[in-house]
């Protein structure tokens, strides 16, 4: 499998940084190998999978939602993974569960190859009176100890979160990542990107941003606030998901870099500091590395020693001497483009350098 985005969650390659997100009754084995070409992960489900969260789901169904109501859930789910693979797509499942027992038997009984996506999103009353969805979002203690749980059980968990209904959504999010959560999918309902971008500068996890994406400006508006991959519930339907990969796929040809952040002072999140000036005047940069507790002669330090050895090394004639503070390729300047010129590299490969210089700075921020 090609991996032209660099993207990967644990030791698994995603092919395209698209998702589908869960919808009850809806997305299942099926309708993700439907939209298999598109795609990286699909999240099928959400699965009641214990007698509680099941009742639930009976109840809204009754009330005339769309609900899998499988007969034996861990062998349908099991069944369904399998289908989402063999379509070369990474599986996840969408859970609703009540209590820890029921995710783990569920983790031992159909493996680590897929993705446990907690499901800590549902609004329904008939769920969060059954302790799930929403619940979890004010009862963090509980949340916390299902993501150790699974991944005590050594497999991959997602959190999927609705932004707006914990206490705070950027220290859950930093939270769930110290407790071992890989992924945190947020629903970022009216919030947008300035909520992506504050969980992005608090923790280094996987972010999925979910809501409202429609076409491609949408999801690059995401994509440079942060996001590591994008989804879609309501508007996966195949046209719109292939429509959204190709524009994806021919701006990381002519980019080198899918979801390279805005630059600092419009609007970037904390990988904008590969882009960022030496810290000689008074801009965004310097309250943004005493927010890190980054001295600016440790940001020098820091980018110098990152970029050593590199093609960003060097750059004698740009503004400060070296690549490691030049602008993103979308700023027009002759003095950084003369010296790729001259040195024979490529733009895409700068973006690609500059997307290592950011890896290595958060490295040595939320190391
Ligand atoms: C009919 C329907 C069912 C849904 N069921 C689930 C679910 O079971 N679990 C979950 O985490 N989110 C569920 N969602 C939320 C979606 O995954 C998604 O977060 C939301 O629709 C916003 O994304 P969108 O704008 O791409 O639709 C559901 C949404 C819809 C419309
Ligand atoms: S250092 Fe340069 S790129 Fe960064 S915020 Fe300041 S002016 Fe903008
Ligand atoms: S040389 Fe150009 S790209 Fe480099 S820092 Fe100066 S203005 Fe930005």
């Amino acid at each position: 499998m090609d991996n032209i985005y660099d993207l990967r969650i644990g030791e698994r390659q995603i092919s395209i940084p698209i998702a589908i997100a869960s919808m009850a009754g809806m997305t299942d084995g099926a309708y993700v190998r439907d939209r298999a070409g598109h795609i990286g992960i699909g999240f099928i489900g959400g699965y009641a999978i214990d007698e509680a969260t099941i009742s639930a789901a009976r109840l809204l169904s009754g009330q005339g939602r769309e609900e899998f109501l499988p007969r034996d859930p861990i062998t349908e789910i099991a069944a369904q993974v399998r289908l989402v693979e063999a379509a070369g797509v990474i599986p996840g499942i969408n859970i609703r569960a009540s209590g820890v027992d029921a995710l783990v038997s569920l983790a031992r009984e159909v493996g680590d190859q897929a993705i446990y996506e907690i499901d800590a999103h549902c609004r329904q009353q008939a769920m969060i009176d059954a302790g799930c969805g929403e619940f979890l979002l004010t009862h963090p203690e509980i949340l916390l100890s299902y993501v150790q749980a699974l991944k005590i059980s050594g497999v991959l968990v997602s959190v999927k979160m609705r932004a707006g209904v914990a206490a705070d959504d950027a220290e859950l999010a930093r939270l769930l990542w110290k407790a071992g959560a890989d992924i945190i999918h947020i629903d970022l309902m009216d919030y947008g990107v300035v909520k992506l971008r504050e969980i992005r500068n608090v923790c280094p996890v996987f972010l999925i941003a979910n809501n409202g994406v429609t076409d491609f400006e949408c999801a690059k508006d995401y994509f440079a606030h942060g996001a590591d991959m994008v989804s879609l519930a309501r508007r996966s339907d195949p046209k719109t998901l292939a429509t959204i990969s190709e524009a994806l796929a021919q701006f990381n040809r002519e980019h080198g870099w899918y979801n390279s952040p805005k630059q600092l002072c419009r609007g970037g999140d904390i990988r904008s500091l590969a882009f960022c000036c030496m810290p000689v005047k008074p801009c965004p940069l310097l309250p943004a590395l005493e927010k890190l507790k980054i001295s600016p002669q440790e940001f020098v330090t820091l980018k110098m020693g990152s970029v050593k050895d590199t093609i960003l090394e060097g750059g004698n004639g740009t503004c400060f001497g070296s690549l490691a503070y030049c602008c993103k390729d979308s700023t027009p300047c002759m003095f950084r483009d003369g010296t790729l010129k001259q040195a024979g590299i490529k733009k895409t490969i700068y973006m690609q350098q500059k997307r290592e210089l950011a890896r290595k700075i958060m490295q040595h921020v939320f190391s």
